[in-house]
């Protein structure tokens, strides 16, 4: 497979033919034509030809996709045909509910434990991953391999205890605190902000209202 620069936009919309994919396989629907494709996704056919010739194309004239395949490469692309060892920083309310999520496990992404500062929350479990205290956070990371840390603390720690998870090696944050990070180039960010998508529903609700 060819691998060439790919636009962010592009690299965007792959996790949603990732989902589709996954579904029509559970569906065992062995290929589909970008028509049907594009009319499921709601995206048009050219966009979805465009889109995955990016990487080399994966469809036949006169046959389409085929789905487990176009699944699996899409998969690959997007670093799904390996295993991520996760933790958790703050077993507060998000912490917890992330926590709680069996599906990441599925794709792939295994939390493995959850820390706190709270007396009241070490030593307990959520979904059977024990929360540690903070003061065991250096010592897990040099016997355990992280690759990714989910933040869940206050913002105004956020920062520093993103600054120690990098110093300790960990190369991937999803950052949930409301906060920007400014970390060595060679950690990747990932920042989720829930309260930026209701704002964009916000806004287009109030277009549809001047309409
Ligand atoms: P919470 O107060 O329920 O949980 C925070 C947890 O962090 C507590 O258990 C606390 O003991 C722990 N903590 C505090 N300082 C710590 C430290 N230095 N080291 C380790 N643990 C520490 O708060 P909640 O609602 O879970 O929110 C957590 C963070 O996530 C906040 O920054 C909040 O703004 C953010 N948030 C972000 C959302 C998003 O869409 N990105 C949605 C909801 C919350």
């Amino acid at each position: 497979m060819q691998k060439k620069e790919i636009s962010k936009a592009v690299i965007n919309r792959l996790p949603r033919y990732y989902r589709y994919l996954g579904d029509l396989l559970e569906k065992d629907v062995v290929r589909i034509s970008s028509k049907e494709l594009s009319e499921r996704m709601k995206v048009t056919a050219s966009q979805i030809r465009q889109d995955l010739n990016n990487f080399g194309g994966f469809g036949q004239q006169g046959y389409g996709y085929n789905v487990e395949y176009l699944h699996s490469e899409i998969g690959k692309i997007l670093g799904l045909d390996r295993k991520y060892h996760m933790i958790i920083i703050g077993a507060g309310n998000l912490g917890q509910a992330l926590a709680n999520y069996a599906d990441f496990d599925k794709k792939g992404f295994f939390v493995k434990a959850i820390f706190d500062i709270n007396p009241n929350l070490i030593g307990s479990q959520i979904r059977g991953i024990e929360v540690k205290s903070m003061d065991e956070l250096e010592d897990y990371l040099i016997s355990n391999k992280v690759d990714i840390a989910a933040i869940t603390v206050p913002k105004t720690k956020a920062p520093g205890i993103a600054s120690d998870l990098a110093r300790l090696g960990v190369k991937g944050i999803w950052n949930f605190a409301p906060t920007d990070l400014n970390l060595p180039k060679d950690v990747t960010v990932e920042n989720v902000h829930l309260i930026d998508s209701l704002m964009k529903l916000s806004y287009r609700l109030s277009e549809k209202d001047e309409e």
